[in-house]
């Protein structure tokens, strides 16, 4: 099952606001409840929400009077991964030559996103076996699976790589708080693959480096700057920091579509801050004293220094 695809006239998305419990399709017929589906996670990581852009402006110019303005808004759902502009931009392109044109584009987007993925994780595969003998214990954090992109995965698409290979030993996936996108998402993928793993607390991924639990970090991100900084789930920035102090590689594996080389640093991105509510409670229920107040970073900057290799279908970069 892919996490995202095109039907005829609609987009079809795995929900993934309902994962581990249940695996319930959603039909999006219109630009709102692609946007409400962006804004609520149902659809999310980056190389899925490139290709949420592409398809939603196909949406748009099947059922909209006025698919650039539909499309601004689908750009705007989510501001720090990159992907999704792209994907809104890429299609939008197209879009003067004809409805059925920009379709074809689309469809382009989201097929490519599968050989990508598949070609990166690979190239991933080759760096980590290449610098560590035997089987390999890795680190991962919020969820770069096959359900952040259309199949397969990014820095999950790694450790697949490392599994087919019979390379990959324990992985440890970070909770990720607020949303539990390791918890809830990157269990059930590990899971389902077969790979043995061990959930910990956020707060515990730098004492699992520090123990020498594992052999290398590899995340995914949602933004790298042309100077390497890479934006990803708010919780990586320790992880590299202690990466880095423990001597072990920190690996971003993510598409050349993550590469934002129009932005200089990481300081120029805008980092999204969501509701204090995902912080303040839990599963509906409040859990801080009332007044409380939460700041909700959804994602954090790693330094180019702290980052070993940007791994993409194209190329190894080594920052560092
Ligand atoms: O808020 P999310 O769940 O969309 O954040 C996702 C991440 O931070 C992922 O690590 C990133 O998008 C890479 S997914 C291949």
């Amino acid at each position: 099952m892919r996490t995202i695809d095109w039907q005829s006239d609609h987009i079809v998305i795995v929900d993934q606001t309902r994962l581990p419990h249940e695996v319930v399709t959603r039909e999006l017929r219109t630009v709102p409840e692609l946007v409400t589906a962006i804004r609520t996670l149902a659809v999310r990581g980056a190389p899925a929400l490139g290709v949420a852009g592409a398809l939603g402006v196909a949406l748009a110019a099947l059922s909209t009077t006025d698919p650039v303005a539909a499309a601004a808004r689908i750009r705007a759902a989510r501001p720090t991964a990159v992907n999704l502009a792209w994907g809104v931009d890429r299609v939008l392109a197209k879009l003067a030559l004809g409805i059925p044109e920009a379709v074809v584009e689309a469809i382009t987007v989201l097929e490519d996103d599968v050989r990508l993925n598949r070609t990166l994780a690979e190239r991933g595969a080759d760096w980590l076996t290449a610098r560590v003998p035997g089987r390999i214990n890795a680190h991962t954090h919020c969820n770069a699976g096959a359900l952040a992109c259309v199949e397969w995965g990014t820095a999950l698409g790694v450790l697949r790589s490392l599994h087919a290979r019979d390379r990959l030993g324990h992985v440890y996936a970070d909770e990720t708080r607020p949303l539990l996108q390791g918890a809830r998402i990157t269990t059930w993928e590990l899971a389902e693959m077969g790979v043995e793993h061990t959930l910990v607390v956020d707060s515990a991924g730098p004492s699992v480096i520090a123990n020498g639990l594992v052999h290398a970090v590899v995340v995914g991100a949602d933004r790298i700057a042309a100077n390497g900084d890479v934006v990803n789930k708010i919780g990586t920035y320790p992880l590299a920091l202690a990466a880095a102090r423990a001597g072990i590689p920190f690996v971003v594996a993510a598409p050349e579509s993550t590469v934002d080389e129009a932005t200089p640093d990481g300081s120029a991105i805008t980092i999204e801050v969501r509701s204090e509510e995902e912080v303040t409670g839990f599963g509906g229920v409040r859990t801080a004293p009332e007044g409380t107040r939460a700041l909700n970073y959804a994602f954090d900057v790693t330094p180019a220094d702290l980052v070993t290799a940007i791994v993409t279908e194209d190329r190894v970069i080594e920052p560092a």
